[in-house]
């Protein structure tokens, strides 16, 4: 791939966070200058989802404060960008209007290039970040959160990538950049959203993932057991495909036998923990078969559900013991949710492998790009 030098300001509000990042690439690495994010999470639990009329009054109302914070702190003016990029889809399609809307206008009258990203292209580049720029480090330091930031990165192809989010879950081949095989993925509900309806039937708090995960390590201090076992579904089932709609069904009938469990809260964590185990079990059987036949170089997660720990610890055992050779990569835990920086990721390294002339025609994209909730990615 031909390198280059350039400065992508990247804008994301797919569905209940608004972001807008400043992502610089040299051709070699790719460096976080600002990431800021404004999340509506505290506004949504309430209704316990995701309410699109209220996403998108939020997303109006923080998305220029936060492009004037973001090019604040990442030191830079308007001239030193090269060009804009945005999530295109898939997504709530009132909230995918507002960046789009608000990129396009950007684009039109600072004259800039406009780069529409993939939602879930940009979950799996949060993986090639590979620096943060001295401030953003020094506010992590401030954090105590210095350790998370260093990513470095040795990727190489063939990927083989699992996509864990609330609306994807997806295993994608890549045999070099923007080159997608999807070989498996769910046939009902995306892991993350089985997170969040089980946290609902056990009424424990939105997003759901979060919240299981927290009860699920709670469990371990236990010494009393209900037995309780879920199903892992699709395990012994030829192919890479997933299904979470049973194992949520499975957590609903358990609650139904004694709805006085649910005031227990060692109960919830027993119900916690083996749901979730029963997730990872799938998602790593199903992972570690697609490599042995696929032979990957590296083995990536990648979404939202890629911030739980088990998963990432669990499935970094598996590789180390099934392959010796494959390099096994994670996304720093700030950049697993839905952020800006990845969609920039994918900007920067889309826009460098254009050619002059392909460059020439992005400064009149932004009459084309339109928000597209249901985005294939290719
Ligand atoms: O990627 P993401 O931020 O948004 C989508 O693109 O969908 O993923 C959100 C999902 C939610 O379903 C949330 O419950 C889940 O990621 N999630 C987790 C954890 N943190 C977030 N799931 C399991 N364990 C976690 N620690
Ligand atoms: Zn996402």
């Amino acid at each position: 791939m031909r390198m280059s030098t350039n400065i992508i300001l990247a804008i994301e509000s797919s569905c209940d966070e608004t972001a807008i990042s400043v992502v610089r690439f040299n051709g070699d690495s790719l460096e976080i200058l600002s990431n800021e994010i404004s999340s509506q999470v505290n506004l949504h639990a309430q209704w316990g989802g995701v309410v699109p009329n209220l996403a998108t009054r939020e997303h109006v109302k923080n998305i220029t404060p936060l492009l004037n914070l973001s090019l604040r702190n990442a030191g830079i003016g308007i001239s030193e960008v090269d060009a804009i990029a945005v999530t295109q889809g898939p997504g709530l399609i009132p909230a995918l209007m507002i960046g789009t809307g608000f990129a396009k206008t950007l684009a039109y009258l600072w004259k800039k290039p406009l780069i529409g990203i993939h939602h879930i292209e940009g979950h799996i580049y949060a993986n090639f970040i590979s620096k943060y720029s001295n401030l953003e480090l020094q506010v992590a330091k401030l954090k105590n959160k210095e350790s998370l930031l260093q990513n470095s990165p040795n990727i190489k192809f063939p990927i083989l990538c699992l996509v864990v989010s609330g609306g994807h879950t997806q295993l994608v081949l890549m045999k070099n950049h923007f080159k997608y095989q999807i070989i498996g993925q769910t046939l009902d509900d995306a892991v993350g959203e089985a997170f969040d309806k089980v946290a609902r039937i056990l009424n424990i708090g939105y997003p759901g993932g979060p919240a299981i995960s927290v009860y699920a390590e709670k469990q371990k201090e236990l010494t009393d057991s209900y037995k309780i076992k879920f199903p892992r579904p699709m395990i012994n089932k030829p192919g890479y495909n997933f299904s979470f709609s049973g194992l949520k069904t499975a957590v609903l009938y358990e609650t139904k036998k004694n709805p006085e469990n649910l005031k227990n809260k060692n109960y919830i964590a027993e119900v916690c923990h083996e749901f979730q185990q029963a997730a990872i079990d799938v998602l790593i059987s199903k992972t570690i078969k697609a490599a042995e036949k696929y032979s990957p170089k590296t083995i990536m997660l990648a979404g939202g559900v890629s911030a739980n720990k088990e998963l990432r610890k669990q499935l970094g055992e598996a590789i180390t013991k099934n392959f010796k050779d494959t390099t096994y990569c994670i996304p720093p835990i700030e950049l697993t949710g839905d952020n800006a920086a990845m969609i920039g990721a994918a900007a920067c390294l889309r826009y460098a492998k254009l050619g002059t002339e392909q460059k020439r025609r992005t400064f009149t994209n932004w009459k084309s790009i339109q928000p597209d909730a249901n985005l294939k990615m290719k």
